[in-house]
């Protein structure tokens, strides 16, 4: 993450926002910003809500394109399958993925991080990427940090 603002100070701005006075939606919008305005290779960050008893997506905040895919059923697609699975779902190239549901052609990586409580899945964290490859560990520590901070909210 060369050049971007370093891991722990994306954190403490993070841990601000949710600790601000400002609503939820208000507080999951400012998240997506700033991850989409300090990191290079983060150009679609938002979050999805679980609605378990219809075992579906549903779109929340978001920074970048509006997208087509405001409702996502368990299972499908990168997004359906990391809420599944209750795991981070990384996708380095999105032309190998058969599970897939595009929102833009310029995509060309996914990082999906669910959100969890009690093993049950809240919400995700999505990040599409117009890069090939771009997601390391240090990707995975920062969301997964972010999804922990935000589960209270949700
Ligand atoms: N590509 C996702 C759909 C959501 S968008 O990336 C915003 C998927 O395959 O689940």
């Amino acid at each position: 993450m060369a050049g971007d603002l370093p891991v722990d100070l994306l954190l403490q701005r993070t841990q601000r926002i949710v600790d601000s006075a400002s609503d939820r939606e208000d507080k999951l919008q400012r998240i997506c910003e700033l991850l989409q305005r300090e990191v290079d290779h983060y150009d679609w960050v938002g979050f999805y809500l679980a609605d378990r008893g219809a075992q579906r997506l549903v779109l929340g905040p978001f920074a970048g394109e509006p997208t087509e895919h405001v409702c996502i059923p368990f299972g499908k697609g990168i997004c359906g399958q990391a809420a599944e699975r209750k795991e981070t779902f990384i996708v380095q190239d999105v032309s190998q993925e058969q599970n897939y549901l595009s929102c833009s052609p310029r995509v060309r990586s996914e990082i999906v991080v669910p959100i969890l409580s009690d093993g049950r899945v809240l919400g995700e964290l999505d990040i599409d990427s117009h890069s090939l490859s771009p997601f390391g560990p240090q990707d995975t520590e920062l969301l997964q940090a972010i999804c922990a901070m935000v589960a209270g909210l949700l």
